[in-house]
């Protein structure tokens, strides 16, 4: 179901806008995970206290942190799973036993439905610096619906595993 009354059936179209914008990003995926990150937190500091590798750190910079990349990768790498999916069957199927996994992981951090939305405008706004000549509404609207659906499923899940 679309997000908003600019959404569109999610086609070819849409997938390729997500895929080319995260093919841009991913040669430097190290600087966009911290840039992400530092979005993230700068939305909700708060946030910063559910990633047990930065609770445990003190005020060490985040850049040095090695742990910092996985998630960051995660979300992008799963959102453009997503469009695929969307594309090709309407709907997103996060292999069950990893699903499982997401929920169970994400309920033990205390990871709330608000959370989910601080993460998606710091994507948005990732991707937008990143690729500033390649962002159009066409384009923010693909990415966001793949997000949508994809944090829909995880959120399902923590309902299962709450
Ligand atoms: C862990 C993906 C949203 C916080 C993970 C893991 C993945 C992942 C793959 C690794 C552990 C596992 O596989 O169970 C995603 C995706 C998201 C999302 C695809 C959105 C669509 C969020 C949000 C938050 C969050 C909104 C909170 C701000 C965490 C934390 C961990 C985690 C704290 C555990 C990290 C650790 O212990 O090192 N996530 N996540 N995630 N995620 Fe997410």
């Amino acid at each position: 179901k679309p997000s908003d009354a600019t959404a569109t059936a999610f086609g070819e179209e849409q997938e390729a806008l997500v895929l080319s914008a995260w093919n841009a990003m991913k040669g430097d995926s190290a600087s966009l995970a911290l840039k992400f990150f530092m979005r993230i937190f700068e939305i909700a500091p708060g946030a910063k206290q559910m990633f047990p590798f930065l609770r445990d750190a003190g005020d060490a910079p985040l850049e040095n942190h090695p742990k910092l990349k996985t998630h960051a990768v995660a979300v992008f790498v799963m959102a453009c799973e997503s469009a695929t999916q969307l594309r090709n069957t309407g709907d997103v199927k996060v292999r069950e036993a990893a699903l499982k996994r997401l929920g169970a992981t994400h309920v033990k951090a205390g990871v709330a439905d608000a959370h989910f939305e601080v993460v998606k405008t710091a994507l948005l706004d990732t991707i937008r610096d990143a690729v500033p000549d390649m962002w159009t509404p066409e384009m923010k609207a693909a990415w966001e619906e793949a997000y949508d659906q994809l944090a829909a499923a995880i959120k399902e899940e923590m309902k299962n595993a709450a």
